[in-house]
C-alpha cells in the first residue's frame, strides 16, 4: 500500500441474503503507476454469534426492523472518512492499526466492526488491483493451496426452523482430486439427499435453512448423519467422504444448570463429551466445531484430547488472538475458525491465523451466515493456504458465489492449485 493516497471512501447499506442492510464499502487509492484506483467489500453478519464477537452497529428502532446499518455507513463516510482521506500507509497492518486507535474500544463498539471491517477489506481489495494482482495473491506471492470444502448439506440450531439443535451437518469431499471435483461430488450427494428426503419426510424437508442446507423434521443428530451416510452411500462415493459437525453448543447449553439439552434430552459436559466420542465411531466423524459452550476451555480440551481428530473454535475463539492465546495454553481445540467479522480487520484475523498455525492448530476459514455476494473469502483462504473452508451448502448465490470464485482461482493457479484432500489437517 505504500506511496499510495487513499483518495475516496464511500458506504452504503446493501442487503445480504437474509434480507437485511449490511455494509458495503468503497474505498480509492490513489498515486500508482495506475491511477486511482478501488476496492469494494461487502461485511457478512452471523446470527449464532459468540458472546465475545467484536461489536456490529445495529441502528435499532423501527427502519428495517431495527437491523439498518446507517449508523455504521455514517461512521464510514464521516468519521473514518475524516481521520484517513489524503493519508498514506505503509501497510494493511498500519491502517489497521489506525482503524482500532481512531475507535479506541476494545470490541469497536463505538464505530462498530462492521464499519471498521468494510473499510479495512475494501482497503486489501483497492491495494491489489494497485498491482493488477488478485487479491489472494497480493495478500501471499506463494499462495497456490486451494480449500477442501466442509460441506454443510442439513442444518440445525438458529439457522433453521426444525427440531435439530445442532446447527451443521456436513461432508468433506476428501477423495475428490480438485475444487471442481469435490463440487461436484457434493452436490450429487446433494441432489441424492434431496431424493431421500422428499418421500420420506414430505415437501416441506426440502425447504432450507440459513446456509443452504436441508431442514427435514427430525430432532435426532444420528438421524441426520444416517441421512447424510446413506446419500454418500447412494451417489457412489462411499470411502471418498469424511463427516463433521458444527454442534454451536452454546445455544443449547442452559448456562445455571450446567446442561445442554440435545433432541429433548439432557447431558452433563462429561455425557455430552461421551456422545461425540459415540458419534465419531459410529459415523466417520473427523471434525466438530464448538461441541461445547463457549467459556468451556476445558471441556474442549477433554475432547480434544480424548477425540484426536480435529475439534474447531468458533464461538469458543471468535477469531481473537487473546482468546486463542487462552485456548492454547490449555490445549482447548486444536483447529480455529476464521471469520473476519468476529474481529473486525483483515490483521487482526491474519495474527489470528498465524499464532494458530505456529501452535500446531488447524484453520478453517469460515462464511457467516448472513452473507452477500461478495466472494472475499475464498480470496482469503488461497491466501491463508488454510487448506479448509466452510462456506454453507453449493446452492444459493450467496455460497455460491464462494464456491465460482474458487473455481476461478483453481484454474488461475494452474499446475501449481493444490487441492488437500485427505491431508486437509496438513494442506502444506
Ligand atoms: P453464524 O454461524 O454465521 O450464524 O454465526 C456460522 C457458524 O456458527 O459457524
Ligand atoms: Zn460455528
Amino acid at each position: 500500500m505504500n506511496t499510495l493516497r487513499i483518495g475516496q471512501i464511500s458506504a452504503r447499506e446493501v442487503l445480504d441474503c437474509r434480507g437485511l442492510p449490511t455494509v458495503q464499502v468503497d474505498l480509492v487509492l490513489e498515486g500508482g503507476p495506475l491511477g486511482p484506483v478501488m476496492g469494494r467489500a461487502d461485511v457478512p453478519s452471523g446470527r449464532s454469534t459468540g458472546i465475545h464477537e467484536a461489536a456490529e452497529l445495529r441502528d435499532g428502532g423501527s427502519r428495517f426492523g431495527g437491523f439498518g446499518v446507517l449508523g455504521a455507513v455514517g461512521a464510514v463516510r464521516g468519521e473514518i472518512a475524516a481521520h484517513l482521506l489524503g493519508r498514506t500507509f505503509e501497510s494493511q497492518r498500519d491502517l489497521d492499526a489506525a482503524l482500532c486507535e481512531l475507535d479506541g474500544t476494545p470490541n469497536k463498539s463505538r464505530l462498530g466492526a462492521n464499519a471498521i471491517l468494510g473499510v479495512s477489506l475494501a482497503a486489501a481489495r483497492a491495494a491489489a488491483a494497485a498491482r493488477s494482482m488478485p487479491l489472494y495473491r497480493s495478500l501471499n506471492s506463494d499462495a497456490h493451496i486451494l480449500p477442501l470444502p466442509l460441506v454443510n448439506l442439513i442444518n440445525g440450531g438458529k439457522h433453521a426452523s426444525g427440531e435439530l439443535d445442532f446447527q451443521e451437518f456436513i461432508v468433506m469431499p476428501v477423495g475428490a482430486g480438485s475444487m471442481l471435483e469435490a463440487l461436484q461430488v457434493s452436490t450429487e450427494i446433494n441432489l441424492v439427499l434431496g431424493s431421500i428426503l422428499l418421500p420420506r419426510y414430505g415437501k416441506s424437508a426440502l425447504n432450507t435453512g440459513d446456509e443452504g442446507g436441508y431442514v427435514p423434521q427430525i430432532s435426532d443428530p444420528r438421524e441426520a448423519l444416517g441421512l447424510l451416510h446413506e446419500a454418500v452411500d447412494k451417489a457412489g462415493y462411499t470411502g471418498e467422504i469424511v463427516y463433521a459437525l458444527d454442534a454451536a453448543s452454546s445455544h443449547f447449553y442452559n448456562k445455571e444448570s450446567g446442561i445442554y439439552t440435545v433432541a429433548g434430552k439432557g447431558y452433563s459436559r462429561d455425557q455430552l463429551i461421551e456422545f461425540y466420542l459415540e458419534l465419531i465411531e459410529d459415523f466417520g466423524i473427523v471434525s466438530i466445531e464448538d461441541p461445547l459452550d463457549e467459556e468451556d476451555f476445558e471441556g474442549f480440551a477433554e475432547l480434544t484430547e480424548a477425540s484426536g481428530i480435529q475439534i474447531v473454535g468458533d464461538d469458543l475463539f471468535t477469531t481473537n488472538p487473546a482468546r486463542l492465546a487462552q485456548g492454547l495454553e490449555v490445549g482447548a481445540a486444536n483447529s480455529l475458525l476464521w471469520k473476519v467479522n468476529q474481529i473486525g480487520t483483515l490483521s487482526e484475523a491474519f495474527d489470528a491465523a498465524r499464532m494458530a498455525t505456529g501452535a500446531g492448530y488447524t484453520v478453517v476459514v469460515s462464511e457467516r451466515s448472513g452473507e452477500t455476494e461478495d466472494p472475499i473469502i475464498s480470496d482469503l483462504v488461497v491466501a491463508l493456504g488454510a487448506g479448509q473452508i466452510k462456506t454453507g451448502a453449493p446452492v444459493r448465490g450467496e455460497r455460491t458465489s464462494k464456491y465460482n470464485r474458487l473455481l476461478q482461482i483453481e484454474e488461475e493457479l494452474g499446475a501449481t492449485a493444490t487441492y488437500p484432500g485427505r491431508s486437509f489437517r496438513k494442506p502444506v
